[in-house]
């Protein structure tokens, strides 16, 4: 794993921004997966910032998100569907065929695998990812798949630890019986098969997590620890968030 450490969140955003501006650059219609969360948002503010002075072309890029919560439909503000139009698609120039979420309003039962399914080809079809950015969960959960004895290759319904359904209360007025108990997200192959990976993580709350992904062995206890069997992967981290690694 590639390690690279810089003196702010900000730094990191504004450097991955122009990272990723590069890529675009290099190839137009790169492919690029996409987490939620607190952690990318200086991110995102970084790209629609670059988009707008006409150094980020979106124009044929094609996204993937990783995860949407079950039961919650794309125009419900508390979709990730809808954080990602604040954040990122409301501001820059893109085709919406080329925008792919897990539909979270799929009726339970068959439709939910289904519905899985689909979200596999639409990847397949599009290529696989190139670029795969992710968060970390503070239990060490990439996407929404959790710490468990075993881990889920492919999309897949996911049922909600207590300290994530916590973490996510905020995008629902704070109110945890209103945070769903499942959701819909890419497996842990899904995201290894993606070309590149790069995680992100800041602050000191995630420094023990980080330390245990990067140096701990390979367990679905934690699941970003797997991100070591993949050849290129780098992991982005301000100062907090690299305290304890050596
Ligand atoms: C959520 C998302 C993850 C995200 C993680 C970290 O539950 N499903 O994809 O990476 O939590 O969130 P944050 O960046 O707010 O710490």
């Amino acid at each position: 794993m590639r390690i690279h450490v810089f003196n702010s969140a900000p730094a990191l955003a504004s450097a991955l921004g122009a990272s990723i501006a590069r890529a675009l650059a290099a190839n137009p219609k790169l492919v690029l997966g996409l987490p939620t969360g607190r952690t990318p948002i200086p991110l995102y503010r970084e790209l629609v910032r670059l988009h707008g002075a006409g150094r980020a072309d979106f124009s044929r890029a094609t996204t993937f998100n990783l995860d949407e919560f079950l039961g919650v439909r794309a125009a419900d503000p508390r979709s990730y569907r809808a954080f990602m139009q604040r954040h990122l698609f409301d501001h820059v120039k893109m085709a919406p065929r080329r925008i792919h979420f897990l539909d979270g309003a799929v009726a339970p039962g068959p439709a939910v695998e289904r519905e899985c399914d689909r979200y596999e080809r639409a990847i397949d079809r599009a290529g696989g990812i190139d670029l795969q950015i992710l968060g970390l969960g503070m239990n060490g959960h990439i996407g929404f798949n959790e710490p468990a004895r075993a881990l889920f290759a492919r999309t897949h319904c996911s049922r909600l630890k207590p300290a994530t359904r916590r973490a996510n209360a905020p995008l629902f007025g704070n109110r945890l019986d209103a945070v769903p108990r499942e959701a819909l997200s890419m497996g842990m192959a899904t995201i290894l098969h993606a070309r590149k990976i790069v995680l992100l993580a800041t602050g000191a709350t995630k420094a023990r997590c980080v330390e245990r992904m990067i140096s701990g062995p390979v367990t679905p206890r934690l699941p970003a620890s797997f991100l070591q069997l993949h050849r290129h992967v780098e992991v982005w981290l301000d100062r907090p968030a690299a305290q304890k690694l050596e």
